[in-house]
């Protein structure tokens, strides 16, 4: 019996097929292999010592996903001569979990805004907190009061900020923030999901740090789960990022790399259209008489359009505005819509309604949510790319009806 051939019936069902390959790809392929094969021990020896980068096993780094956060990153400095280092997780949720664990110690500090992401929000509260590290929420608009923070705050700090907030879009000016964070040696980390690199490039204002829900824009399509973390220090990103997101396992996986790396291809393109169409439907709703507040960058009326002028580059897919009346009125817009979906996501290439004081914004306490323009009337949309006209026809039938008095 040749002892070479291994060619039993249970043998062949059973051992990997080796990729017969003459011919590279033109495009990105899906290699969802768990581990990677090595000629001979040293060969072993040599990836496993050269981490990260080589292929050992696909917790530390896979050939489909490491590209994808890569091209993130280059992304975030394009047009520069910046050098930046990107990693692909799981989710959003777990790209802001990941930074903030491997940078934080008990007694540190989480400096940032009053109104988040309500799961960044819940995050910080329940499982940042819990492990003594302190949140500070500090309006960003108070540069006065972030100095006098600093100056006062015992421990390693960090900034954490979104750009514009979700939901009522207000804006923080990146460069003065990370003027003033770098004096005291903090680093500011910027959540970039609602723009992209196409509108906002925090790192080239001075940010150390960029996450990313790549579900939303990047990903753009609505059918793919993952978060992005990127960096202009190598060393941040080899020495406590890399090891965390490999120790703590929320990595991302072959086939949503390579859903992540399809929406890249038109993000461009895509983010352009989505900035036109939030543009018009913003200045439609903003003449709208049964409409109290239109709440969008782009609108001279917002308090912070000229800070979003000198950081954007257009400004934005997401806007929200606050119906007339009571909360009936605003249910009744938002189920008025028949081409908007009532969904809670954004960034995907349809118009997307949410009512943030019932869903993402219903565990934030109503008097501080009220205080940040968040009523029981506000309506957040994400823009789509369908055609305006389309667009703008929905919410005017939507909106068709006589406001009582109250
Ligand atoms: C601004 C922002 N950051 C982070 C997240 C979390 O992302 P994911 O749902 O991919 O975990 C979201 C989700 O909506 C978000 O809107």
């Amino acid at each position: 019996m040749s002892l070479k051939s291994f060619n039993h019936f249970e043998t062949l069902c059973t051992k990997p097929i080796k990729e017969v390959r003459n011919t590279a790809n033109h495009q990105l392929g899906i290699n969802p292999s768990s581990a990677f094969r090595f000629d001979n021990t040293a060969d072993s020896i040599k990836a496993f010592l050269s981490q990260p980068g080589s292929h050992v096993y696909s917790r530390y780094g896979n050939p489909t996903v490491d590209p994808v956060g890569q091209r993130i990153a280059d992304l975030e400095v394009s047009g520069s001569k910046t050098k930046a280092y990107g990693v692909l997780t799981s989710s959003g949720m777990a790209a802001i979990h990941i930074c903030l664990q491997s940078l934080l110690l008990p007694g540190d500090t989480v400096i940032t805004q009053e109104i988040l992401y309500g799961g960044t929000s819940e995050l910080l509260n329940k499982v940042f907190v819990p492990q003594k590290i302190k949140v500070l929420n500090l309006n960003f608009s108070n540069l006065i009061s972030l100095e006098k923070s600093l100056l006062k705050l015992k421990g390693n700090k960090v900034i954490y900020l979104e750009t514009p907030v979700n939901p009522n879009l207000a804006c923080v000016d990146i460069k003065a923030v990370s003027k003033i964070a770098k004096k005291f040696k903090v680093l500011v980390i910027v959540d970039n999901t609602f723009c992209t690199a196409y509108i906002q490039k925090p790192l080239l204002l001075g940010a150390d740090i960029v996450l990313h829900s790549t579900t939303k824009f990047l990903h753009g399509h609505g059918v793919s789960m993952g978060g992005a973390i990127v960096t202009k220090d190598k060393l941040l990103m080899h020495d406590k990022i890399w090891p965390f997101l490999k120790l703590i396992g929320s990595t991302s996986n072959a086939f949503d790399a390579w859903l992540i790396h399809l929406g890249l291809k038109t993000l461009h393109i895509r983010m352009q259209r989505h900035c036109d169409n939030a543009m018009a439907l913003a200045n439609y709703l903003d003449q709208h008489e049964n409409v109290q507040k239109v709440n969008y960058p782009g609108l001279d009326n917002h308090k912070d359009h000229n800070i979003a002028k000198n950081q954007m580059n257009g400004f934005g897919a997401l806007l929200s505005f606050e119906v007339k009346g009571s909360i009936q009125n605003a249910k009744r817009v938002m189920d008025g819509l028949s081409l908007a979906a009532i969904a809670p996501s954004l960034g995907e290439t349809d118009t997307m309604v949410l009512h943030p004081a019932s869903s993402s914004h219903l565990r934030v306490d109503k008097k501080l949510r009220e205080q940040h323009g968040i009523s029981d009337t506000l309506i957040r949309v994400s823009v789509g790319i369908e055609n305006i006209e389309d667009i703008i026809n929905d919410f005017n039938i939507a909106l068709d009806f006589k406001i009582r008095a109250k």
